[in-house]
This record gives structure tokens, C-alpha cells and sequence, in this order.
């Protein structure tokens, strides 16, 4: 039997054509295994957003193969993979603000059509990831009357919900101080780890860079591990 990688990226090219035709990635491949984390570091520019975007369905490359579980992605499949396989952390958590946290955290289960009044396993799922994070006691405020460091552990318990096999992290701590910085990183490394989630994130940071299984940098459109 052949070895089933979480995700698989095959000679991944991506230009721009307007407003004039730019390549920002040329011939990317990277294989994902389960529960590695993986770092990507690279210049302002580089094209790592792009990159994440890509990998996570979000954009289309201009050429190349995308697999999760050995199977090529299908236009057909993406909702349910963005749903249910993939989790992402953005730096702005685009979290509702009014709604509370954990109503923010079971969005994803309602997308999916499950159940997700008490004692549903949705539910339970979204207390113990928001448990996880640390915001217990904190389920019932509305997004809008917490931290900013609060807000982007809500947004990993967020990613983790529905059970994602992959979670996909841009610059999650960029907008944070070092102390909260250096706790969400820990919060995602550890979550990661101890769920047996695989993870890619996109830093600058290069102390949590070196937190992670395996390191990239994207420079000039060539991803070097
Ligand atoms: N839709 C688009 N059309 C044209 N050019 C684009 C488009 N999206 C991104 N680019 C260009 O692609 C390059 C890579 O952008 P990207 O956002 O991936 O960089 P990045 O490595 O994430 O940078 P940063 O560290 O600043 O977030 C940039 O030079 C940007 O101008
Ligand atoms: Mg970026």
C-alpha cells in the first residue's frame, strides 16, 4: 500500500495576469503527513498568503495538483473539504462580532447541518476546543467584548471544530504583543499536537518557526525545506 500524505501539492505554479502578468510561485510541491506541523517563512511579498491560499482551496493555481487523502480535489468536493477537512486561522479572525463566542464556534457545525443545541456532539465538541484555548469562561460573551489575544484563540478553536484533518494558519499572531504572540503559538502547537491535527502556518516569527516539525522558506517562488 502506498503512504497516504493529509495533503499533497504537485508542481503548484500560480501567475497573475492583471494589472500585468506576474509568477509567484514556480513549481511548488510539499507533502503533508499527518499530525506534522510544518513553518513557512519568507519575504513581504513572496507569496506565502498566496501559497496558504492555494493549498487551502481558497484560490486556484494556474497549474499543478492538489490531493487530500490521496485523492485529487474536485470542484464538487471543495465545500466539504473548506468545511470539514481543512480548518483556517487568519490573522483578522473574521470572527462575528456581535454573536458569542460560542455561537461563533458552532457556525462551522451548522454549516455542516449537524445538530448544535445542548448536549448535541457539536456541541460538547465546541466547549471542549474552547476549553482548550482557554475561554471556558467565556462562551457566553459576545465576540466584540473580548481581547484581541481571546479573539484569535477563539478563531483556532473555530478551525479545530468538525474535525479537520489540516489546520492552515497566516500570520496568526501578527497583529498580537510577544506575550500573547508566544501563548496562541503554544496554544496552536500543542492543540495541534495533542488532536493529531496537521498544521502549516505562515509566520514571520522565527522562534515559532523553529516550534514546528519542518521549516520552509519561499523565496523567489521555490519553496526550500
Ligand atoms: N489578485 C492578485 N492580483 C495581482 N497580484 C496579486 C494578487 N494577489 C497577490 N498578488 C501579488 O502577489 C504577491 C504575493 O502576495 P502574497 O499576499 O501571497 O504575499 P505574502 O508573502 O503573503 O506577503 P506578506 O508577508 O506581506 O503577507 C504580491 O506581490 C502581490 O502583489
Ligand atoms: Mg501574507
Amino acid at each position: 500500500m502506498t503512504h497516504e500524505f493529509v495533503m499533497e501539492a504537485k508542481n503548484l505554479h500560480k501567475s497573475f495576469t492583471y494589472p500585468r502578468k506576474i509568477t509567484i510561485l514556480k513549481d511548488i510541491s510539499l507533502s503533508v503527513n499527518k499530525g506534522e506541523t510544518i513553518s513557512i517563512v519568507g519575504a513581504s511579498g513572496s507569496g506565502k498568503s498566496t501559497l496558504l491560499h492555494i493549498l487551502g482551496t481558497l484560490e486556484t493555481p494556474t497549474s499543478g495538483e492538489l490531493s487530500f487523502f490521496g485523492k485529487p480535489v474536485t470542484e464538487a468536493e471543495i465545500p466539504e473539504l473548506r468545511n470539514k477537512r481543512i480548518g483556517f486561522v487568519f490573522q483578522m479572525g473574521n470572527l462575528l462580532e456581535e454573536k458569542t463566542l460560542l455561537e461563533n464556534v458552532l457556525i462551522k457545525a451548522k454549516i455542516a447541518r449537524e445538530p448544535t443545541g445542548p448536549k448535541k456532539s457539536a456541541h460538547e465538541e465546541a466547549l471542549f476546543l474552547l476549553d482548550r484555548v482557554g475561554l471556558y469562561d467565556r462562551i457566553d460573551f459576545p465576540v466584540k467584548y473580548l481581547s484581541g489575544g481571546e479573539k484569535q484563540r477563539a478563531t483556532i478553536a473555530r478551525a479545530l471544530m468538525n474535525n479537520p484533518s489540516l489546520i492552515l494558519a497566516d500570520e496568526p499572531t501578527g497583529n498580537l504583543d510577544a506575550l500573547s504572540g508566544q501563548t496562541i503559538q503554544n496554544i496552536l502547537i500543542s492543540t495541534c499536537k495533542e488532536l493529531g491535527k496537521s498544521l502549516i502556518v505562515v509566520t514571520h516569527d522565527l522562534h515559532f518557526a523553529d516550534l514546528c516539525d519542518r521549516k520552509c522558506e519561499l523565496h523567489e517562488g521555490i519553496l526550500v525545506e
